[in-house]
C-alpha cells in the first residue's frame, strides 16, 4: 500500500474563523519600504494552518484568515478574499483537502468516498469560472485520490493525500513565480517604462507573482525603471493591491485611472521610446488568446497602436489546450453592484442596464510573448505553445 510521505497533522481549531488583524495607516501603506513580497496564502508550518490574506481588506488592514473548511475556502474565492488565477488554484487545492476531511469522515466504501469528494470539488469549481488554474488544481487532487483508491488505499488516507497535493501545488507555484521572474527580468532594461493592469503580483500567487515577478527580480538586480499601475475598475486591484505591494517592496509606482493608459503610454513612448506592458492571465487558449482582467484587451490594442511590447506572464497551469481559442473561454459575469456602487454607495441611476464581465480576451496577434516558468514563447502560438508543452512533458518523463 502506498504511504503518504509528507508528515502533517491537522489544524487544531475547526469551528471558528481565526484571524490576525494589523491596521495599516495610509502613511504606512504608501511608505516606500523593502519588504519581501507577501503571497496570497501559505501553509503556516509552525501553526499548522493555512494562512490567507483577506484581499478585500487591503490596503487599510492586513487581515490574515485561517480557513479550515472547504466552505470557507469557497466563500473566500467567490468573494475575492483570495483572487488571482494561481492563488485561487492553490486555495482550491487546500479546499479539496479540507472538504475531504469533512465529507469522508467514517466513509469506507471507495465509490462513496469518490462521489463525496467530487461533490466537494463541484462546489469549489463553481466559485469562479474563468481562471483555469482552479479546475486544474482540483483535477490534480481528484486524480491523486483516484490513483490512491485504485491502489487499494483506504478512504481514510485521502485527506492526508490531498493535503500533500495542496502543499505541492503551493510549492510549485512559488517556484514557477521565481522562474518567471528570472526569465521576465531579462526583458526589462534600465529606464524602461512599464505599465501593468490588475494585480498579477505576489498577492495573486503563492510566490512573487507572475507579471510583477520580473519587476521584483529586475529591481533586486539594481535595474531602474518606471512603473504605471492601472487602477483596474471595478474592483480596483491595481489601486488597492498592486500599488500596495509595490510600495511595500520599495518599487516606486504611479497609479493612473484606466482611461489614462493611452495618454501615458503615448507620452512615454514619444519621450523615451522604452514602453512595455506586463500583464498576467487567467486562461490561455491553444492559439495564444489570453483571458485576463477586463481592460487587458483595450490595453493590448493601445500597446499595438503605439508599437509597445505587450508581455503576458503566466504559469503553465494557466494554459488550457482544450480551449481552441478565446471564444471557448468562459467569462465570469459578476454582480452589477460592482459597477453601480463604490464602497457600498450607489453612483449610477436606479434601473440603468449594466454589463460586468470580470475578464476579456486579448487576441494572440496583439501579444509580443508569453512568458512561462519553462521559457518564453513567441508567435505563432498555435505552434509554439504545443511545442513548449511537449518539451516540458518530455523533460518530466525523462526525470521519472
Ligand atoms: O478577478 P481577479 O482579481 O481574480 O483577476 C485577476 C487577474 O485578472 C490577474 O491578472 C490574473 O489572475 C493573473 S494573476 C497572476
Amino acid at each position: 500500500m502506498n504511504r503518504v510521505e509528507e508528515p502533517f497533522s491537522w489544524p487544531r481549531f475547526t469551528c471558528e474563523r481565526h484571524q490576525t488583524v494589523t491596521k495599516i495607516t495610509p502613511r504606512d501603506a504608501g511608505a516606500a519600504a523593502s519588504h519581501a513580497p507577501m503571497p496570497a496564502l501559505w501553509w503556516d508550518e509552525a501553526a499548522n494552518f493555512l494562512a490567507l490574506v483577506d484581499q478585500t481588506r487591503l490596503p487599510g488592514e492586513l487581515v490574515i484568515l485561517y480557513p479550515t473548511t472547504s466552505g470557507e475556502i469557497a466563500e473566500a474565492i467567490q468573494t475575492m478574499r483570495v483572487r488571482g488565477a494561481p492563488a485561487i488554484g492553490v486555495a482550491a487545492a487546500y479546499g479539496l483537502a479540507f472538504g475531504a476531511r469533512e465529507a469522508l469522515a467514517g466513509v469506507t466504501d471507495p465509490a462513496e468516498a469518490m462521489a463525496r469528494l467530487r461533490a466537494v470539488a463541484d462546489e469549489l469549481r463553481a466559485t469562479r469560472p474563468t481562471a483555469v488554474n482552479l479546475g486544474w488544481a482540483i483535477d490534480r487532487g481528484l486524480a491523486a485520490a483516484g490513483r490512491a483508491q485504485a491502489a487499494g488505499e483506504s478512504a481514510t488516507t485521502l485527506p492526508a493525500r490531498l493535503l500533500a497535493v495542496a502543499r505541492a501545488v503551493e510549492a510549485e507555484d512559488a517556484a514557477s513565480c521565481a522562474a518567471m521572474g528570472q526569465l521576465g527580468a531579462r526583458l526589462i532594461e534600465d529606464d524602461d517604462v512599464i505599465l501593468t493592469h490588475c494585480n498579477a503580483g505576489a498577492l495573486a500567487t503563492a510566490g512573487i507573482g507572475t507579471a510583477l515577478a520580473p519587476l521584483y527580480v529586475a529591481h533586486a538586480a539594481g535595474k531602474h525603471f518606471v512603473v504605471y499601475v492601472d487602477e483596474t475598475r471595478p474592483r480596483l486591484q491595481g489601486a488597492r493591491l498592486t500599488a500596495w505591494e509595490l510600495a511595500r517592496a520599495g518599487i516606486a509606482a504611479t497609479l493612473i485611472a484606466d482611461g489614462m493608459a493611452a495618454t501615458v503610454l503615448a507620452h512615454e513612448r514619444a519621450a523615451w521610446n522604452r514602453t512595455k506592458v506586463f500583464v498576467g492571465a487567467d486562461r490561455i487558449a491553444a492559439n495564444g488568446d489570453v483571458a485576463n482582467k477586463v481592460g487587458t484587451h483595450g490595453l493590448a490594442l493601445i500597446a499595438h497602436g503605439l508599437d509597445t511590447q505587450f508581455y503576458v506572464v503566466a504559469p503553465l497551469s494557466t494554459i488550457d489546450m482544450s480551449a481552441a481559442s478565446g471564444g471557448d473561454i468562459p467569462i465570469e459575469q459578476r454582480d452589477e453592484r460592482e459597477i453601480t456602487e463604490i464602497s457600498g454607495i450607489r453612483i449610477a441611476p436606479e434601473g440603468v442596464r449594466v454589463l460586468n464581465p470580470a475578464f476579456d480576451v486579448t487576441p494572440s496577434h496583439l501579444i509580443t510573448a508569453i512568458i512561462t516558468e519553462a521559457g518564453a514563447v513567441y508567435p505563432p502560438y498555435r505552434h509554439t505553445l504545443p511545442a513548449l508543452l511537449k518539451r516540458v512533458r518530455a523533460e518530466q518523463s525523462s526525470k521519472v
